[in-house]
């Protein structure tokens, strides 16, 4: 699950880099009681967990620890424990270098694009529409509590 500019920006300073309520609300609506994956430094912008989540932080360090989460050293670990407990989708929540992997394994992309060019230094890896199938996108001006225009959009491995 990914918010994603126009020319790919995700990240800045290991932060996000608008405030957009409206994707805030709908990230927390679709991803409540479920298991979500994200790399440290993603864990780390926040440095606490996602209430009502179980919250996997992927990372190399092998004495890593954060109260309330489980530590895992790879994407593929976090997917095992997500299905040896029976949970149908894990959502794999970035940065930069979790998207990376995860596009060659994902079945499902929740992409939110936010309209417009930004500057940053944390991007999402180009998406391969030959691969990639848009099935679901939800367009929506700007208002007066989210300053950009932004779209929700479903795409699933072809
Ligand atoms: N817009 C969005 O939807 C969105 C979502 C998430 C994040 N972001 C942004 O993305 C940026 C962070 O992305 P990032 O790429 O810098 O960091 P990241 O992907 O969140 O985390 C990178 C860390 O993950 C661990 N890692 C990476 N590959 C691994 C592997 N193969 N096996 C085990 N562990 C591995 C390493 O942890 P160790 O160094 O501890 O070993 C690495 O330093 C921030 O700006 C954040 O705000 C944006």
């Amino acid at each position: 699950m990914v918010a994603r500019s126009d020319n790919h920006v995700i990240g800045k300073d290991n932060d996000l880099v608008w405030y957009m309520p409206a994707d805030l609300k709908y990230f927390k609506e679709t991803t409540s009681g479920h298991y979500v994956a994200m790399g440290r430094k993603t864990y780390e912008s926040v440095d606490k967990p996602l209430p009502n989540r179980l919250n996997i932080i992927i990372t190399r360090q092998n004495d890593y620890y954060r109260e309330n989460c489980i530590v895992t050293h790879s994407l593929e670990e976090a997917l095992e424990l997500g299905e040896k407990n029976g949970q149908q989708e894990l959502f794999i929540l970035g940065g930069s270098q979790i998207y990376k992997l995860a596009l060659d394994i994902a079945d499902r992309i929740y992409l939110t694009e936010i309209h417009g060019e930004f500057e940053g230094d944390a991007f999402f890896p180009e998406i391969d529409y030959e691969t990639w199938q848009e099935v679901k996108r939800e367009d929506h001006d700007a208002d007066e509590k989210n300053p950009h225009p932004y779209s929700f959009v479903v795409l699933e491995r072809r």
